[in-house]
């Protein structure tokens, strides 16, 4: 018999190593990994591509029709890419560009529901470790295992300092923590969805803890919620 599985949602501030956590778990379990914020990058990217102002909301609307979102698995890398209309963007979406404009196409409500109703449905069958701001409040309310990560923002900006710059980009310090504290500003205070630490998050402070320590702190919280299953 098919053992159970539980939803797993990983929320927290910009740069706190959601994903990695997530794609840790989600190896582990044999679960899949949904990167949400990678959706909101891809319709950031293509408002962008189309010289659509991501403010204007009624433009940023008028172009959802035209946006089909999936994941395929890299060969090289072993991690899912996000792919928008047949063509593989995940080499495109994460620039200081797009992170600038994000979290204001985030904060659309017509972007949100447009989103919400594919990371639900992709979830639907469990199995699912998916990373966002708003998956453990709305998207997987009913997740078994809910997880709230956060960091010191200098310690978050030089680990996304150094992705950047590894990564080939020239980026500052000062440009990278600066964009993040506006995002988290902004995924914090917005109407719609906002990122908001509830009780029924297990809170994971990674400033001081390796790779290593953040992992078997969360397994442990992992099987908690599968021992809580019924059966
Ligand atoms: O996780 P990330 O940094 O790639 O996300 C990019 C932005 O997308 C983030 O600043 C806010 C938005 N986002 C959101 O509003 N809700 C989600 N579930 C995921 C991301």
């Amino acid at each position: 018999m098919q053992k159970a599985k539980i939803n797993i949602a990983i929320d927290g501030y910009s740069s706190c190593g959601k994903g990695t956590l997530a794609r840790y778990l989600a190896t582990q379990l044999g679960y899949q990994f949904i990167d949400s914020g990678a959706m909101y990058r891809a319709v950031t990217y293509y408002a962008l591509l189309k010289k659509c102002h991501p403010e204007n909301e009624a433009e940023v609307l008028s172009l959802l029709d035209q946006i089909d979102l999936s994941f395929e698995k890299n060969q090289a890398t072993d991690r899912f890419d996000i792919v928008l209309n047949g063509e593989n963007i995940e080499g495109k979406i994460r620039n200081l560009e797009v992170a600038k404009w994000v979290s204001p196409v985030a904060r659309i409500s017509g972007v949100r529901s447009f989103l919400v109703k594919q990371q639900q449905s992709i979830a639907a069958q469990k199995g699912v470790v998916m990373d966002g701001r708003d998956i453990g409040t709305v998207v997987l309310a009913d997740a078994e295992l809910k997880i709230f990560m956060t960091a010191r923002p200098e310690i978050r900006a030089q680990r996304r300092l150094k992705e950047l710059v590894d990564s080939g980009m020239e980026v500052t310090f000062e440009a990278v923590l600066q964009n993040l504290n506006e995002r988290d500003l902004i995924d914090s205070t917005r109407a719609d969805s906002p990122l908001l630490l509830t009780e029924a998050y297990h809170l994971l402070d990674n400033s001081d803890l390796s790779v290593a320590e953040q992992n078997t702190l969360a397994m442990t919280w992992v099987k908690e919620a599968l021992q809580k299953l019924p059966g």
